[in-house]
């Protein structure tokens, strides 16, 4: 015996699977097998991410590249009805929310606490790994974090998000009366911008050419909103910190020149893979450039901020749509001028 349950778990479960890019459909597949050391989570919630977006009409993220039909989603939380044999009954009915990678926890990355860098990485929907569109996932024990009955199941989805705003201001160093800038008012940068003001950053600028994007982000963190068309981030006083969450070429190296001297730079959207540097003004003001890839030990911190009010993950979501909607879900965000987040509710 492999799994322990309580109550018999199914052999099969619907899933959304992606076939090929542009075409997602409903299939019946079986549920994901266990190892000794993983539980099943039943997904109660999945966010809908800008990187299912691009696998779902481009097929590929850089070099990673659909080759088989893959089930797409990241952001996801559930409940625990099955564990591994060597995992405690006792969690049995947990609520989670899953921390959707699998180090390998023996390479120097992983033993050296940088388990996001781990290069056998297994990452939830990044080919040839199945996320979270379906009813059943599995994962690692210790990355199915338990999350308090007052923390809605969307927002238990929401920490992996939030988990990579953590991610990026840890490493962006904001500090009490630090002056931040963002780029980008979708989810993340939002989030950037709240996590920036609980580190104590008192100026925290957004830029986003969306007016409704800016006008949310100024409702919930932001002190200040730029339009990036009209209004030049460089002319004003410098920034400490310029964190890029819009992946926009122009917002990256106007950013970097509105930082001051001995200012860090972290870039976190991903758009174009190369882009043009001011070389001599990242020598001249000796800035510290850096990016983010995903994180780790964001999750305690994340579900903490989440469960005492510090952090609203339930205002982002925009709109809902049930396992057979996916494909329109994964439309909805390039359609809809209102639409923050989308969350998938199997
Ligand atoms: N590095 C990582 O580990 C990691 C993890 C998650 C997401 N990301 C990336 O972070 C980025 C943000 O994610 P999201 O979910 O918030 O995406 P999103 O697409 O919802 O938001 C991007 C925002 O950037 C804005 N934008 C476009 N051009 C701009 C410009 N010139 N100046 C300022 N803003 C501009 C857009 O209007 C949009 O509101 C994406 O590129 C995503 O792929 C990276
Ligand atoms: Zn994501
Ligand atoms: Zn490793």
């Amino acid at each position: 015996m492999t799994t322990q349950s309580t109550t018999s778990t199914p052999r099969t479960m619907r899933a959304s699977v992606l076939v090929t890019p542009g075409n997602v459909e409903m299939q019946d597949v079986p549920v994901p097998a266990l190892t000794s050391t993983q539980v099943l989570v039943k997904i109660s919630a999945v966010g809908v991410c800008g990187s299912d977006t691009h696998f779902f009409h481009e097929g590929h993220i850089g070099d990673m590249i659909v080759k088989s039909p893959l089930i797409l989603g990241h952001e996801s939380a559930g409940s625990i009805v099955a564990v591994g044999v060597n995992v405690s009954t006792s969690r049995i009915g947990e609520r989670v929310s899953i921390e959707p990678q699998k180090p390998c926890r023996i390479c120097e990355y992983c033993k050296g606490g940088r388990y996001n860098l781990c290069p056998n990485i297994e990452f939830y929907a990044a080919p040839p790994i199945h996320g979270a569109f379906a009813e059943f996932a599995a994962i690692e024990s210790d990355f199915a974090h338990p999350v308090p009955d007052h923390v809605s199941d969307e927002a238990a989805a929401l920490m992996e998000p939030l988990s990579v705003a953590i991610a990026t201001c840890r490493k962006a160093a904001i500090k009490p009366g630090s002056r931040a800038l963002i780029a980008g008012a979708g989810p993340i940068g939002i989030l950037v911008a709240q996590i920036a003001g609980i580190h104590g950053a008192t100026d925290i600028t957004v830029s986003d050419p969306a007016p409704h994007r800016r006008e949310f982000a100024l409702r919930t963190g932001a002190t200040r909103t730029v339009d990036p068309r009209i209004e030049d981030v460089t002319s004003g006083p410098l920034f400490d910190v310029f964190v890029d969450a819009s992946g926009a070429p122009p917002a990256i190296q106007s950013g970097i020149a509105a930082v001051k001297p001995g200012g860090r730079v972290v870039l976190v959207g991903m758009g174009a893979d190369s882009v043009e540097l001011p070389v001599s003004l990242i020598q001249n003001r000796e800035i510290e450039l850096t990016g983010i890839f995903r994180y780790t030990n964001t999750w305690s911190l994340a579900i903490d901020l989440v469960a005492s009010g510090r952090v609203d993950l339930d205002a982002l979501v925009t709109h809902r749509f049930g396992l057979e909607d996916v494909k329109t879900a994964l439309l909805t965000g390039g359609d809809d001028p209102r639409a923050i987040k989308s969350v998938i509710v199997p």
